[in-house]
């Protein structure tokens, strides 16, 4: 197995990508991924690998629900990667994504937690706050609705469905996942980029003007 080939592979994949899921997203979930790893331990190949593939197939861009799997099972297949190493990239990719205010999203190994940790720290903060109006805007979504307040969504399907603006998003997502966080040391840091938010929500509401 050649982690060069598959980093390659999905470089190709998302380098256009505009809705805040370039490679530059990966890369950063990978280095997160590895610094959380350093203070918590986990088999850091493994993680370095479902890091690079976790948005492989991901629902956003995808409408079978079975992408993932047949994407990354090519992908990795095409490296020569064993059955057991394909079975547990897969296992953490699919424990990784946000599916909802409501939705529990176990990890079954400190793995999962990790990558899960080093995806959802660049869903917040500076660089967060960036993606989501990126993403929403490649959506054509609203920016801000002062008259549509947020919803607490009960499953995947009414998270998924929702079209509603990207203020929303930050109390339907992101504000609720410093206290989600898998791993202490995800957890750490969190913290000054859930801070980060706050202060940017604060300035937006007084700039909106009332
Ligand atoms: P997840 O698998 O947890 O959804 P991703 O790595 O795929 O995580 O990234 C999700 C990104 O997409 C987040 O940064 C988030 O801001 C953005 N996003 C998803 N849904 C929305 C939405 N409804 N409005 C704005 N941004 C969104
Ligand atoms: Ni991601």
């Amino acid at each position: 197995m050649n982690y060069t080939n598959i980093e390659m592979k999905v470089k190709t994949m998302f380098e256009a990508d505009a809705s805040g899921h370039d490679w530059w997203h990966i890369a950063r979930v990978i280095h997160n991924a590895e610094m959380i790893q350093a203070e918590e331990g986990g088999d850091l190949e493994l993680i370095r690998l479902a890091a690079l593939l976790h948005d492989v197939g991901d629902h956003k861009f995808h409408k079978e629900a079975d992408a993932p799997q047949k994407l990354i099972t090519q992908i990795l297949a095409e490296e020569n990667a064993t059955s057991a190493t394909i079975s547990k990239v897969l296992e953490i990719v699919s424990q990784v994504s946000y599916k909802g205010a409501e939705v529990s999203t176990s990890c079954n190994s400190l793995e999962a937690k990790i990558v899960q940790d080093a995806d959802r720290l660049d869903a917040i903060g500076a660089v967060g706050i960036a993606r989501a109006f990126a993403f929403g805007g490649s959506r054509n979504r609203l920016m801000y609705h002062p008259e549509q307040p947020p919803k607490n969504h009960k499953d995947f399907e009414a998270y998924k469905n929702d079209e509603g603006h990207t203020i929303n998003h930050f109390y339907e997502k992101l504000l609720l996942l410093k206290d989600r966080m898998q791993t202490p040391t995800g957890e750490k840091m969190a913290q000054k980029r859930h801070a980060f938010m706050e202060l940017f929500l604060e300035e937006f509401y007084e700039e909106w003007g009332g």
